[in-house]
């Protein structure tokens, strides 16, 4: 098995458990708090890509700022291919078993990140149209056409 299969597997691991206990906790929440994963109806995505914002959004994907357990999204995400097979297909895209777990075939880049950021890193949904999901879109965006992990 290659190392980011296995990486993979143990991260999904975590994902389950992660969903399991926020609904012991909410059950009225269930869907991984589906109404802060998907777009809100008519959400017209305007992401910036500019090279600052993809350098604010690589320092944001190295720090554990947005976590409340320490955990940084590089924590997981060290190179390109940790991101799963269909990172590199334009977005929207199948991820994450979308299906079964929000009800859509797939799912945007903003909504991936929403995913990792309240599971993995137990972390609060960033604000749509938020300075930080900008920078962190833009950031994601860059990696994906270039498969560099770092814009420096
Ligand atoms: C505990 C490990 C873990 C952490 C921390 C983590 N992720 Fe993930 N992430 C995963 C796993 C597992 C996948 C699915 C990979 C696969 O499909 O093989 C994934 C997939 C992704 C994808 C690609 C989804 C797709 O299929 O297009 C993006 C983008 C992503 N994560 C962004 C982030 C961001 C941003 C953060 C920080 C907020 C983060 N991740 C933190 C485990 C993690």
């Amino acid at each position: 098995m290659k190392m980011h299969q296995k990486l993979a597997l143990i991260c999904t691991a975590t994902l389950a458990l992660t969903t399991t206990a926020a609904h012991a906790a909410k059950p009225a929440q269930l869907d991984d708090g589906l109404p802060t994963t998907l777009r809100p109806a008519n959400y017209k995505a305007k992401y910036p890509t500019d090279n600052a914002a993809i350098v604010r959004g690589e320092k944001l994907f190295r720090s554990d700022k947005l976590s409340t357990n320490g955990r940084a999204c590089s924590n997981c995400h060290a190179e390109a291919s940790t991101f799963g097979p269909n990172f590199t297909k334009p977005y929207p895209h199948p991820a994450m078993n979308s299906q079964a777990r929000f009800g859509v075939p797939k799912l945007h880049l903003d909504e991936v990140v929403q995913v990792c950021l309240q599971g993995p890193l137990r972390g609060t949904p960033l604000e749509w149209g938020s300075p930080e999901q900008a920078d962190l879109v833009a950031y994601l965006t860059y990696v994906q056409k270039t498969g560099k992990m770092s814009a420096r």
